[in-house]
């Protein structure tokens, strides 16, 4: 949870600068303390503290460091409060060897025990601080600085990343991979870099490894030898070329990464429209030739597969169990069958828990993993049996927006590919579903040119309501419960999304005069039906907020404000809804959380990926 970056360079160029410039591009990772290590003539230079990076860098100049070779961090707590001292990166007792981590050492207390027992000053309360003690251990015994962390790391169990300097070793950073995502980034014969997350180095190079678990990385300048960490023999590793552009990964512009990947929408909907369809036929006979499907994954992605869930089984015509990632070993590990697939949703493909499932499913049962990241090469890929990637590009917000898209537009790319493999409806209307399909990067375009006054009104009304329901009904309770999801971790604002249908037999005893519900509401099937439950909610002096479509003329009359959305009402373009609907609610968030003086980039408490327990 928590960001690392390295620079080790032969060329006249500031290390420190850039170590700071690649740690603000992590910042999404975890922001509540940070820190840089430089190296030069045989000393090591730390700047570190507890904060958000801008403020510590206003105070201490993080920059300003000597030396060709610098490692940066930016935290997001676990062992250890966000203070300085817990601060990354950690030191050995002699201060000539540094380390900056990402994960989690499970064994820490009885490593840390034993080193105190020899005699080692432990300063902070992390876990990550055992590292640098076990290397000085090791080195104190005779060993090379390179067999030092070999014997060092195979003694940790746990997740983790690491990358690792020496004040003696100028030009060589190591890193190290365990579970937590690690990427390599080179310019040949100048600078090698390595990162959390390829965006950290993307102004610099598109070229890049990615390490695989159990994987030591020696960087020096303009070149990286890869080696295995328990047989600690050399690895040949194919480069791989990303063509996310530079500017993915700035803010082009926008306030927050958040507004900005909100209005790239679009775009990544585009681009997810032209995933080949030969990758998507292989998922699709693979659901096909399943005996008992599973959909599994967390936060947003949980709500993307709740959507496509409803999508595909329409015309897969088996039901498909979505299952919180989390509870999915707990609640299936008496009753897993054979010949299951498990589709896995994660955009950032590193979610521990969803990892965690699809191994578990993979060592107990034969079952297939048809995976959807955002991410290529990310740690969930490498449990699958298919993998597509969504083309989102670098999503560097904590909310997941665009992600949560084209994840829905995936999985109904799917969807309509089985209807047309099984027959089940006519190629008139297989055509029309398509239509719908293309149609939603222009829908989301249209309500993105012309709605933000609307939601901003919104915003300032709402601004007394602490909390409110977002109801609805069939597919579109993915779209409430998504949007409550961004309020809550964006606007701070316990929002319940919920079945509209649910919502009676308990939450409407909340409801007073002037207490605000959100209806989400397309002429699907359950409109009828939702038409009620507003009437319900009205007759108790509900303020009613809807989002229907533009033609729309019941519901709308019946509501307080209407958000509409420009889209057609045929049966096409509601099971679309997800999509076209969700960037309304994305925004209510947003303009929510301004309004009350919060980034929408920094919730509190959180990182972009969650890869502890
Ligand atoms: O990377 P993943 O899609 O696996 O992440 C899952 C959740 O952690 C993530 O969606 C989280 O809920 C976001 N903060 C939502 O905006």
């Amino acid at each position: 949870m928590c960001g690392i970056f390295g620079i080790v360079t032969n060329q006249n160029i500031s290390v420190g600068k850039i170590a700071l410039d690649g740690i603000k591009r992590l910042e999404y990772r975890g922001y509540d303390s940070c820190g840089i290590v430089s190296q030069h003539k045989g000393k090591l230079y730390i700047k570190k503290d507890s904060g958000k990076i801008d403020d510590i860098h206003k105070k201490m100049k993080l920059d300003d460091l000597p030396g060709k070779l610098a490692l940066a961090h930016t935290r997001w707590a676990t062992h250890g409060a966000p203070t300085k001292i817990n601060s990354h990166p950690q030191i050995d007792c002699s201060g000539k060897i540094a380390i900056i981590h990402n994960g989690i050492i499970e064994n820490f207390i009885e490593l840390k025990e034993h080193l105190i027992s020899n005699g080692h000053d432990f300063k902070s309360e992390t876990d990550t601080e055992v590292i640098p003690h076990l290397i000085e251990d090791a080195m104190k015994e005779g060993l090379s600085l390179r067999s030092a962390i070999f014997n060092a790391l195979k003694k940790c169990k746990g997740a983790y990343g690491v990358a690792i300097c020496h004040a003696d070793h100028p030009d060589e950073i190591f890193v190290v991979r365990k579970e937590s995502p690690l990427v390599v980034g080179i310019e040949e014969g100048k600078t090698t870099y390595c990162a959390s997350d390829i965006p950290a180095f993307l102004p610099y190079t598109q070229k890049c490894y990615i390490l695989d678990d159990d994987e030591i990385a020696i960087l020096r300048p303009g070149e990286v030898e890869f080696l295995e960490l328990n047989s600690e023999k050399k690895v040949k590793k194919n480069a791989i070329h990303v063509d996310w552009s530079i500017d993915a990964a700035e803010k082009g512009g926008y306030e927050h990464f958040m507004l900005k990947e909100i209005y790239e929408q679009p775009e990544a909907l585009k681009r997810t429209l032209a995933i080949p369809q030969a990758s998507i036929e292989i998922f699709a006979d693979m659901l096909l030739s399943a005996k008992n499907v599973y959909i599994t994954a967390a936060g947003t992605s949980y709500h993307a597969s709740l959507a496509g869930k409803f999508i595909i089984s329409k015309f897969l015509g088996k039901y498909i169990q979505e299952m919180e990632c989390s509870e999915f070993q707990t609640q299936l590990k008496d009753c897993l069958e054979q010949d299951s697939l498990i589709i896995a949703l994660s955009q950032s493909g590193e979610t521990v828990d969803t990892i965690e499932a699809v191994r578990w499913a993979k060592e107990n049962a034969n079952v297939k993993i048809l995976t959807i990241t955002n991410v290529v090469g990310s740690s969930l890929t490498r449990y699958s049996d298919h993998v597509i990637v969504t083309q989102a590009g670098p999503e560097i917000g904590v909310a997941a927006t665009k992600t949560y898209t084209t994840q829905v537009l995936t999985l109904a790319l799917v969807g309509i590919t089985i209807a047309r493999k099984r027959n089940v409806i006519p190629a008139s209307e297989i055509e029309c579903y398509h239509e719908a399909l293309k149609n939603t990067p222009e829908i989301v375009k249209n309500f993105l040119a012309n709605n933000i006054h609307l939601i901003r009104n919104i915003v300032k009304n709402l601004e007394k309501s602490l909390n409110f329901f977002f109801l609805s009904r069939g597919i579109s309770i993915a779209t409430a419960k998504e949007g409550g999801l961004k309020m809550k971790e964006i606007a701070c604002r316990f929002i319940e999304g919920y079945s509209a249908a649910h919502a009676k037999h308990g939450p409407i005893s909340l409801v007073r005069k002037g207490f605000p519900i959100i209806f989400i509401a397309p002429p699907d099937e359950t409109y009828q039906r939702l038409i009620g439950n507003v009437a319900e909610f009205k007759a108790r002096g509900g303020k009613i907020i809807s989002l229907v479509i533009q033609s729309d003329k019941i519901i709308a009359d019946m509501s307080n404000i209407t958000i509409p959305i420009p889209q057609p009402g045929d049966k096409y373009h509601n099971l679309i809804s997800p999509i076209t609907f969700i960037p309304a609610l994305q925004l209510l968030a947003y303009y929510a959380a301004l309004e009350q003086g919060l980034d929408p980039d920094k919730p509190q408490n959180l990182a972009k990926t969650v890869t502890v327990h």
